[in-house]
């Protein structure tokens, strides 16, 4: 069957990841979180001291960064590596969490990410999520997504996610956290998020999974069909 571009875009903690890994496995699709390459960038900046504000420090601070995607053998899912070490699970932490948003808002390290996200396209069979894949990275995607759901949703289920690591996060604390996330991704001078003209809004608020992953394959074939 003809391979496609599948793009995910949408505000934080909508369960865009949760769609993407459904989506690859069932169409045996590789699935990129953009995020990931964002977080692992302000994990270097976090560990290394680097000034992020400066533009300087960050031109010469990235020509250190190595970012790859390795899959995992188990799960088959690709992980993030970051100058050859695995992060995929301090890139979560709350600390990357709290900055990752202002390092994303940054020109030469969108440069450097988006470039590298184009290429991954380049066989198709592809799911890829984050806030400027159908605008930026792959305009011409055959299906865009926007997801969206109720803020007071995607802070419990953001929440529930967290306090299963960390016992000391509050509602309050990742509510913040999300509608700071928000404003700066929305606002940001630098490809904002924003819902691509041709991408379909799926609001998942009271959606189940199961009736979630039908409906998008439903758009999956058609938009096969369609090129
Ligand atoms: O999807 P996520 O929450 O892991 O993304 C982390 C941050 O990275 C998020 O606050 C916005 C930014 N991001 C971005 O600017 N562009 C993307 N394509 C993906 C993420």
């Amino acid at each position: 069957m003809k391979k496609i571009i599948i793009t995910i875009d949408g505000y934080s903690s909508c369960g865009k990841s949760t769609l993407a890994k459904q989506l690859a496995k069932k169409l045996n699709y590789t699935y990129i979180d953009s995020g990931a390459m964002y977080r692992a960038i302000t994990l270097y900046f976090i560990q290394n001291r680097i000034d992020w504000m400066s533009h300087e420090a960050v031109t010469t601070a990235l020509e250190d960064v190595h970012l790859d995607f390795v899959p995992n053998s188990l799960t088959g899912l690709s992980e993030m590596y970051l100058n050859n070490e695995n992060v995929e699970h301090l890139i979560r932490e709350m600390i990357v969490a709290e900055k990752v948003s202002e390092v994303a808002a940054v020109k030469e390290v969108r440069d450097l990410a988006v470039a590298q996200q184009k290429k991954m396209g380049a066989r198709k069979g592809i799911v890829m999520d984050g806030r400027d894949i159908g605008t930026v990275v792959f305009p011409h995607a055959e299906l865009k997504i926007f997801m969206t759901a109720d803020i007071t949703i995607r802070v419990e289920r953001r929440f529930k996610e967290l306090y299963e690591k960390n016992k000391n996060i509050t509602l309050e604390e990742v509510k913040q956290n999300l509608e700071l996330r928000d404003y700066i991704d929305a606002n940001r001078e630098i490809s904002p998020l924003r819902k691509a003209e041709d991408a379909i809004i799926l609001d998942n608020s009271h959606l189940n999974l199961d009736d979630q992953l039908q409906l998008v394959m439903q758009w999956v074939e058609d938009a096969i069909m369609a090129h």
